[in-house]
């Protein structure tokens, strides 16, 4: 007996389909049983013929039941044990469910941006520029490699401000490192198979050159980057590095180093992937210049991100491929489409071509310097020889080592926990070797200048 409720906001020929399709999945009405008519149905249920074919059309568009010719509607044969489980609420959902912030008082994560930052109203004048002048183009896919008129903008900026010395067909638009990854691994997986990655380092290429199969090979660093002896003494074939501004200990490799690194690279037909994620962020003489642009002809792939001054959430960064690659490149990818959206690409586009990045990275260079500052004379007023600061001067963090009597990472983290303080462990960076004591990163691109105060009092209250 199926019974329909008029007062459900659900329409009756919906709760039709739910109440046969849960009967068809429990198996309740078997396989090859009969429907009854359409006719019949509207006798029984008393209602409409328009609700009982609606229902009946869903089921049959999705496949639950088959007709034969004069015979009627008839129950599909499905796989009994999958079509209960399908049943089943998913008894996981709630780890789906975000985790709360509540609790958490300051957060001194080392990527956040400042919460204001983002220049909503010029973004959106550049954004409806861009509806207007490319409506007609979004009928159609964008160019693959992202659209010309930011490779342009991307291309002058990088030769202007980074030293990268490239062409715009060099340049590919993606949507974040992790996919400038993919891509690399793609490219180099049947002539390279062990990857060098700094340790301390980002987690992410690791985790995405491991994915693919390559062997990951941590590689320590010291105060000038990336132990090259080290790494000329291992098997890695591809090196992972952050050279302007390492993560997380904020070195700069000497241009020494660099060159080195360099004949490394091309001595042995090896790989550069010079990952200069924040080199804009730097608050005492002129950002650190490229790696790339030291030998343009080399084997560096070249990755940059507009996610540490812009926005993470547009999901825009880029790659500029070394010439050897390009040929490869076009043959294994000419069949994929660009992954960010045309709109988003021609609006940071406009937003460059009118000036408005270098204003808007002027700016963010002023307020993330005060609050860097800010932060170096909290560390100090609150405490003084018991820590000792490394990493300064550029991007959104910096690296305070706790000296003398404080308490261990573990412990240190339950107190900050319980007193709504939310800590980023050096460790976590770790793979194969452990910083000395504990050792911290401190952002400070999210909070206020009278938030990391009080923030960095805190702590210098549960480290005592
Ligand atoms: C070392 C490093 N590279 C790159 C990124 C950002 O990459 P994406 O462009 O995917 O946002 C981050 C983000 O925190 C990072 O720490």
């Amino acid at each position: 007996m199926i019974l329909l409720d008029a007062k459900d906001s659900l329409p009756l020929y919906r709760q039709l389909y739910d109440r046969l399709r849960a009967r068809i999945l429990t198996g309740q009405l078997p396989a090859h049983a009969r429907l009854p008519s359409v006719r019949e149905m509207v006798h029984d249920l008393g209602v409409s013929r328009n609700t009982v074919q609606g229902a009946y059309q869903e089921l049959y568009a999705e496949g639950y039941i088959y007709s034969a010719p004069r015979s009627g509607y008839f129950v599909s044969s499905l796989d009994q044990d999958a079509a209960q489980r399908s049943l089943k609420p998913a008894s996981h959902a709630p780890e789906l469910q975000p985790e709360p912030a509540a609790g958490c008082r300051f957060d001194l994560h080392p990527a956040r941006l400042d919460p204001g930052s983002f220049p909503g109203e010029i973004w959106r004048k550049c954004f409806i520029d861009s509806l207007r002048k490319h409506r007609d183009a979004l009928v159609a896919y964008g160019d693959p490699q992202g659209e010309l008129p930011l490779r342009r903008e991307l291309q002058r900026y990088l030769e202007r401000s980074r030293g990268v010395v490239c062409e715009v067909g060099q340049i590919v638009i993606l949507a974040g490192l992790q996919q400038g990854l993919d891509l690399v691994a793609h490219l180099l997986r049947d002539s390279h198979r062990v990857v060098a990655v700094e340790d301390p380092g980002y987690f992410m290429p690791r985790a995405v050159f491991g994915n693919h199969g390559f062997q990951v090979l941590p590689v320590p660093v010291g105060p000038a980057g990336l132990d090259l002896e080290q790494l000329a003494a291992g098997a890695g074939s591809i090196a992972y590095v952050t050279p302007s501004h390492q993560l997380p200990l904020g070195c700069v490799m000497p241009v020494a180093s660099r060159l080195k690194l360099i004949e490394w690279a091309e001595s042995g037909g090896r790989f550069i992937i010079e990952d200069d994620y924040d080199s804009e962020l730097r608050y005492h003489g002129k950002p650190i210049a490229s790696l790339q642009g030291l030998r343009p002809d080399g084997n560096i792939i070249y990755s940059g991100t507009f996610s540490k001054v812009l926005s993470p959430a547009l999901r825009i960064s880029y790659l500029v491929l070394p010439r050897v690659l390009l040929a490869a490149y076009r043959r294994q990818f000419r069949d994929h489409f660009c992954t960010v959206s045309l709109l988003e690409q021609q609006t940071l586009a406009r937003f460059m071509e009118l000036g408005h990045w270098e204003r808007h990275l002027r700016r963010m260079r002023t307020c993330y310097k005060r609050k860097h500052d800010r932060l170096l004379r909290a560390v100090e007023d609150h405490f003084g020889p018991r820590a000792r600061v490394t990493g300064q001067g550029a991007g959104l963090h910096v690296v305070v080592q706790l000296v003398g009597a404080a308490p261990g990472e573990a412990e240190l983290l339950r107190r900050a926990a319980r007193e709504g303080l939310r800590l980023y462990p050096a460790s976590d960076f770790y793979l194969a070797h452990k910083p000395q004591g504990t050792t911290l990163l401190l952002g400070f691109g999210a909070p206020s200048l009278e938030e990391i105060d009080a923030a960095v009092a805190l702590l210098s209250r549960i480290c005592a």
